[in-house]
């Protein structure tokens, strides 16, 4: 049998342009969303970023830790555990693990015998913006996460969507950058009419800009109820821009309204995500001189303001994404028919962030 010689890089680099984008990887040198911060207290939550299963939980000072979720000692989940002094404690055995992986304790550990040395991966984690950013990477990060400067600014009203659908993350991505499937959300009265007008891409990131109208005008405070009033809503032509930053998804529907999509990608064919949308009160200009307990106030009791709204889109995209999955499952061959080439640049996106680890 003659020998596999080792491929050259280009035609590597040719392997991963021709994959199939269903079942390519992630980069992990980017801060992925694992956890509202809301969800991780003093009792560890176990989440999963791409296979891997990583234990939650806050110390004493409320500083957050991520660890592998896996006692080295029989190899049970540590997230069935509980958090003793700082250390995060084996439900089975109550082998006891310190925030940098190392086991510091172990209640039957006779006199002479030492700790064992075995170590668990340690994962660098913070909380910043109302969530648990993780940095998957090997490396130490040296990116930023992304960052949502609106969810502490008084001036936006948040409400949030948990986005679990069983499909690659690059369908949810395709949906959320191809704004024609408005047709799908027509009931909602999200947007209406899009039309793709330019692209911008590099390295980094996909900017489509679109046209479409809008249902809403968000130019007094009481326009706010048109998110709970659909008679109060009027169409009007408004700039609509969608961006692929890998890995997250960020997008303005005018001056009124900023939705994030924070990607948790959990398999090849799972994806956790959480949308927050974002409505401005920037142009109702008398807001700005009253007091910030006041404006906390108004930001605080609008909280949620277009839940059925974000809820109802979701239930859509999801029904329809998790159908492409299954039937990509059915048949990987079967050809799509595209005409939005937004998606053709999103897919060399994707493409080249795991292209770069080679
Ligand atoms: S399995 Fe964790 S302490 Fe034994
Ligand atoms: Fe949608």
């Amino acid at each position: 049998m003659p020998q596999r010689m080792p491929e050259p890089m280009s035609s590597l680099s040719s392997t991963v342009q021709n994959r199939d984008v269903r079942q390519l990887g992630i980069n992990p040198n980017h801060w992925y969303v694992v956890a509202r911060s809301s969800e991780i207290t003093h009792q560890p939550v176990g989440v999963t970023l791409w296979q891997q299963a990583i234990a939650l939980y806050r110390d004493r000072t409320g500083k957050v830790h991520a660890l592998e979720d896996r006692c080295p000692h029989r190899q049970v989940k540590l997230s069935h555990g509980q958090v003793m002094v700082d250390e995060l404690e084996c439900a089975y055995h109550g082998w006891r693990f310190n925030s940098a992986g190392e086991c510091a304790a172990v209640p039957y550990l006779a006199a002479n015998q030492k700790l064992p040395s075995c170590k668990i991966r340690r994962y660098p984690v913070k909380e910043q913006d109302g969530f648990i950013w993780l940095f998957p990477g090997e490396r130490e990060p040296s990116v930023e996460p992304l960052g949502l400067p609106e969810w502490e600014h008084l001036n936006y009203i948040a409400t949030v969507s948990i986005i679990n659908c069983q499909a690659h993350y690059s369908y949810l991505i395709e949906n959320l950058m191809d704004m024609y499937h408005g047709h799908l959300h027509q009931d909602l009265q999200a947007w209406a009419e899009a039309s793709l007008q330019d692209i911008d891409e590099d390295i980094h990131r996909i900017d489509a800009h679109y046209t479409a109208q809008s249902f809403y005008k968000i130019d007094k405070i009481w326009s706010i109820s048109q998110l709970f009033f659909p008679a109060l809503r009027r169409l009007h032509p408004e700039p609509l821009d969608v961006s692929y930053v890998y890995p997250h998804w960020v997008s303005t529907l005018g001056k009124d309204f900023k939705i994030y999509c924070l990607l948790c990608p959990v398999s090849e064919t799972q994806t956790k995500a959480y949308l927050i949308h974002f409505t401005s009160l920037n142009s109702f200009w008398r807001l700005h001189k009253l007091p910030i307990w006041f404006r906390r106030f108004v930001k605080d009791s609008l909280f949620g303001a277009a839940q059925k709204l974000l809820d109802g889109l979701v239930i859509q995209d999801v029904k329809m994404i998790e159908e492409e999955q299954q039937a990509y499952l059915q048949n990987p061959a079967r050809r799509s028919y595209e005409l939005n080439r937004a998606l053709v640049s999103v897919q060399r996106l994707m493409r080249s962030q795991v292209e770069r680890l080679k």
